[in-house]
């Protein structure tokens, strides 16, 4: 009978390096033409709870359709892999993961399971339940950035990355180079990545995911206004912030951005900064990146991954891509 190990956490993001990055990255952001911020703080506690509720919302279709792919084909990417080490970057709550581990272990390959996030609460949570439903397993948690800390995953055994939920698309082109080159480095000769990524589709459909109608995905966008107030002493009205999800036709991406309704100046104490906001003046917050299959694999191969196979949801909703560094 397998016992519990108890999880542990490698901290490579201390709360400082974080401070010190959002203080450089809004100041860029709030006095760049236009105005963006990037992605990553959106997920404070009460964010990744709202993420949770964005999974499960009747319009968000990515995280139902990757999740019946992997409980179509677990078994055979787990096979395929031939790995004993799983390690999932921007793993979250660890939902869909269980699909993965669930394989491994019935293909007797459970050993080790290595979640990389920066949500730190959030992250040890689901450690702490994953150790707990898999005896035997060892849990590895990483808190760390995966623009940055990808050298650090490094240790024995045959790995499987696992990259779901599309967040490979919330990269702009020039980010996931570099992030796939990285990542491709990191792989050691045998080494697959499992990567999830959203199709083009209807254009209704994709808008509806991002601007649903019981208002979850607005307010997990202002999210990250109530976090410059909190953690910079920004004065920030975000209900006066209007959230706008809009295709971009020629870059194949959904972007979304926060409009204000009114002229207002906006100062964040803790950067001495002031920045004027005019009515309907937008600023970006993130982009969903969707993706055909030819121009995925072409990416891929262009830092050395050789794709291996892939699987699609019903419809073509959404494609999980098997890839190998030889
Ligand atoms: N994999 C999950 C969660 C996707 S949401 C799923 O498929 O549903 C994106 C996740 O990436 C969140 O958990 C968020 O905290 C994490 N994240 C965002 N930016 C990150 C960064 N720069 N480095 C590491 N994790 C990040
Ligand atoms: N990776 C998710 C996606 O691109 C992230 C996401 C879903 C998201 N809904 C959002 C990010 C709303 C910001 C706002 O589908």
């Amino acid at each position: 009978m397998d016992t519990v190990i108890p999880p542990t956490i490698d901290v490579h993001l201390t709360p400082a390096d974080l401070r010190a990055a959002m203080e450089a990255d809004v100041r860029s952001g709030l006095t760049s033409v236009p105005k963006q911020l990037p992605p990553v703080y959106f997920y404070d506690d009460r964010g990744s709870r709202l993420f949770d509720e964005i999974t499960r919302l009747p319009e968000y279709y990515p995280t139902r359709a990757e999740r019946s792919i992997l409980e179509a084909h677990a078994k055979d990417i787990v096979a395929e892999a031939g790995a004993d080490v799983l390690v999932e970057l921007g793993a979250g709550t660890c939902d869909k993961t269980r699909v993965l581990l669930d394989a491994m272990r019935d293909s007797g390959r459970l050993g080790t399971y290595v979640p990389l996030d920066v949500s730190d609460t959030t992250l040890w949570e689901a450690a702490t339940a994953l150790s707990e439903e898999y005896p035997g397993l060892t849990v590895r948690a990483v808190v760390g950035d995966f623009h940055q800390h990808l050298g650090q995953l490094d240790g024995p055994g045959r790995k499987l990355f696992a990259f779901l939920g599309g967040t490979v698309g919330n990269f702009t082109s020039d980010q996931r180079a570099a992030f796939l080159d990285g990542l491709a480095r990191t792989m050691r000769p045998g080494d697959c990545l499992l990567l999830g990524t959203d199709v083009i589709k209807d254009q209704g459909r994709l808008v509806a995911a991002y601007d649903d109608a019981a208002g979850v995905t607005a307010e997990f966008n202002r999210n990250v206004l109530h976090v410059l107030n909190r953690d910079l002493g920004a004065d920030f009205a975000p209900d006066r912030f209007e959230h706008v999800a809009r295709w971009n036709e020629s870059d194949h991406r959904i972007e979304m951005w926060l409009r204000s309704l009114d002229d207002c100046r906006v100062r964040v104490a803790d950067l001495d900064l002031e920045v004027d906001f005019a009515a309907g003046e937008e600023m970006l917050t993130e982009l969903s990146t969707k993706f055909s299959r030819d121009a995925l694999r072409d990416e891929l191969e262009a830092c050395g991954l050789a794709v291996e196979d892939s699987w699609v949801a019903d419809d073509d909703e959404f494609v999980l891509t098997l890839a190998r560094r030889p």
